[in-house]
Parts: C-alpha cells; sequence; structure tokens
C-alpha cells in the first residue's frame, strides 16, 4: 500500500517541482520571453522613401550591377594567395553544393537544375572575363539558373571566389 502512494505521488512531487523551477526561472530572468516581446512583421513598419535623384557615388551594389562587364577588374589582394584561399572557403561554402567540389556541376543540390550547373573549369566559364564571371554570380543570368548571390555573399568575398575558380584554368 505504501509502495503504491509513493509511486504515485512521485511524478506528482516531480511535475509540480518541475513547473515551480521554471516559473521561477521565468521570474527572475531579465530577458523577455519570445511571446512578451513585441513582434514587428517584414514591411509593417513604413519603408523610408529615398529623395528623387539620389544615386550612390562611390561604393554600393548599385555601381557595380549598372557597370559594363568589361569595366570591372579585380580589386586589389583578391589574387593574392590569401584571396585565392579564402576564395576556396567561399566556393565550397556557397558554390559547391550546386557545382562540386570537384567543380564539374556535379554538386547535390544542382542535379535538380535545367540546365544543370555548369562545368567551371569548362573551357567557356574559363574564358569569362573576372567583371563577367563577378556579375553572373552577383546577379544572376538573366533567363538562367545561376542564383544571384550579391545579397548572400559580401562584396570582396565574391571576388575572391572569382579569383579562385579563374586559378583552377580549363580542365585538362
Ligand atoms: C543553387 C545552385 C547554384 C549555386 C549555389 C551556384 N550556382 Fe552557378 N550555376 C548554377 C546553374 C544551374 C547554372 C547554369 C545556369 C544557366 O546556364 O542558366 C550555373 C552557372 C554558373 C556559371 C556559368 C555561367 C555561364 O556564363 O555559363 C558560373 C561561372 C557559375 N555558375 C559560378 C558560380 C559560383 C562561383 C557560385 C558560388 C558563388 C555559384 N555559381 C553558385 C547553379 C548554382
Amino acid at each position: 500500500m505504501k509502495k503504491k502512494l509513493v509511486i504515485l505521488l512521485l511524478p506528482i512531487v516531480v511535475i509540480v517541482g518541475a513547473h515551480y523551477a521554471l516559473t521561477m526561472v521565468d521570474n527572475v530572468l531579465k530577458v523577455g520571453r519570445m511571446w512578451e516581446t513585441p513582434g514587428v512583421r517584414p514591411h509593417e513598419q513604413p519603408m523610408l522613401v529615398m529623395q528623387t535623384g539620389t544615386v550612390p557615388v562611390s561604393g554600393g551594389e548599385a555601381l557595380y550591377r549598372s557597370a559594363s562587364p568589361a569595366s570591372l577588374e579585380f580589386p586589389e589582394a583578391a589574387e593574392s594567395e590569401a584571396g585565392i584561399t579564402g576564395g576556396k572557403k567561399g566556393y565550397m561554402t556557397y558554390c559547391a553544393q550546386c557545382h562540386g567540389s570537384r567543380h564539374d556541376g556535379n554538386g547535390t543540390v544542382g542535379q535538380s537544375f535545367a540546365p544543370l550547373p555548369t562545368d567551371l573549369r569548362s573551357a567557356k566559364v574559363q574564358a569569362l572575363s573576372p567583371g563577367a564571371m563577378f556579375k553572373e554570380i552577383s546577379y544572376g543570368i538573366p533567363g538562367g539558373r545561376q542564383p544571384p548571390l550579391a545579397t548572400t555573399i559580401e562584396l570582396h568575398e565574391r571576388w575572391t571566389i572569382v579569383a579562385y575558380v579563374k586559378s583552377l584554368g580549363v580542365r585538362k
């Protein structure tokens, strides 16, 4: 009889104890719980309107977007040894899932694309100017499937990835 009573009471004691401990932590915590903090949905706040005629005069993505590929050149250090090493890391993070760790377009994710990801060591891709490749990975290919990655990869890193891909050369 006593044993049964203990088996019955033990879970109750555990649950009540746990509840007590959790609410105590809640009361002691200085940060707000998610359900207590105000939720702001995207675009709930009005967007700031730019003055008409405002254009960036130095830096900024818009300058690259509107520039002709031929006018874009590697920034300093992108082609250095450190730049290319960084570019390899960037490639493995942002490109390999589609273009493959051997750069041949055989990445796992890429196989669901039509057209398939391009072999980056093909003569066609290696013949692209750095500026053209930079614009393709930044803003996508019109009508194509290359994702625009300008808002995903930081500007300089994109250049180091281009330097890395160019450094591979045409596959023998
Ligand atoms: C989500 C998959 C995906 C990711 C991630 C991706 N690509 Fe691609 N890429 C593609 C596909 C698909 C194509 C073929 C596009 C086409 O021809 O429409 C392509 C095409 C290309 C081309 C060939 C463009 C040409 O002129 O034919 C280059 C260069 C390229 N990608 C480089 C990169 C680099 C560098 C990265 C990483 C920064 C990258 N891609 C990330 C899917 C991807």
